[in-house]
């Protein structure tokens, strides 16, 4: 592997092979999603606990500080809103010169398998590894699971991944699901987990992520479930000791019933106006 991708590669996934990263991205098609509405504000406790920000270049410029950043996952494709026809007719929206200039550490782009756009995706996908292989950017696969396909089971997740990585991401991330050990084994390159819609308890959200964990998944990229949490913060902790310091599902629970009853006073009173 050469120089830049290997290097980019290790700004992600830490040293111990595992990563957490923080998905701020979700307006690029529902606009300012609750609890993402000053994404500055969101995200400015959690950093420190997470490995990358996943992104798109307006959210970037306009909300995150240059100085210091967390590495950056660029969001690069789009095109599409929840008004739309079809979430799943998206382009390609940055050229590689922006993602250079940007700094960029990776890029992400969905893919939607199944649909109707499934050939456009796919082929959107593996333009970006064209361009972004020549310049040692890993790219990151986004296995979008559409309105028609509401099930996360294990073999459309797997196929998914496996056609992700077939077409060239260094990454892919997908759903965790029952049996996730069929969607790791069955792909070659290292899978991260997303979270969907925010869960009813914090305690499922710890038990999933353990059990993906011991799938073999190499980490998170975890949003709703975390910064739609009353708590971010110590939702951000409690799985950062799953991810990086070894903990169970239920001692993360603790932790995180721990370090919530330490909010600080701005999380407490946002939490106790919802
Ligand atoms: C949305 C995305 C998100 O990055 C991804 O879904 C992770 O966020 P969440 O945990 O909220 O599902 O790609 O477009």
């Amino acid at each position: 592997m050469d120089w830049g991708m290997e290097n980019r590669l290790s700004q992600l996934i830490q040293a111990d092979g595992r990563c957490f990263f923080l998905p701020i991205d979700h307006g690029y098609f529902q606009g300012p999603t609750s609890c993402l509405e000053k994404p500055g504000e969101t995200i400015k406790p959690l950093l420190p606990y997470c490995d990358a920000l996943f992104v798109t270049r307006g959210v970037l410029r306009a909300a995150v500080n240059p100085v210091g950043s967390k590495p950056i996952i660029l969001r690069v494709s789009g095109g599409t809103s929840v008004l739309g026809g079809d979430l799943a007719n998206e382009s390609l929206t940055t050229s590689v010169e922006e993602i250079l200039r940007l700094n960029a550490a990776a890029v992400g782009i969905s893919i939607f398998v199944g649909s109707d756009y499934e050939r456009e995706s796919l082929m959107n996908l593996a333009e970006i590894v064209n361009r972004c292989e020549d310049f040692g950017i890993p790219v990151m696969a986004v296995t979008a699971v559409g309105k028609e396909l509401e099930k996360r089971d294990a073999r459309y997740l797997a196929l998914a991944s496996r056609i992700a990585a077939e077409l060239g991401a260094r990454v892919v991330k997908t759903y965790w699901c029952k049996d996730f050990d069929k969607v790791t084994c069955g792909c070659p390159v290292p899978v991260v987990m997303a979270g969907g819609p925010k869960c009813e308890t914090e305690k499922e959200v710890m038990d999933f992520v353990y059990d993906g964990m011991q799938n073999g998944a190499v980490g998170l990229n975890l949003g709703r479930n975390v910064w739609q949490n009353p708590y971010p913060t110590a939702m951000m902790q409690a799985l950062h000791g799953i991810i990086h310091g070894g903990l169970d599902a239920a001692e993360a629970w603790e932790l995180f019933n721990d370090l919530k009853g330490k909010k600080t006073k701005k999380e407490g009173k946002a939490a106790r106006k919802r």
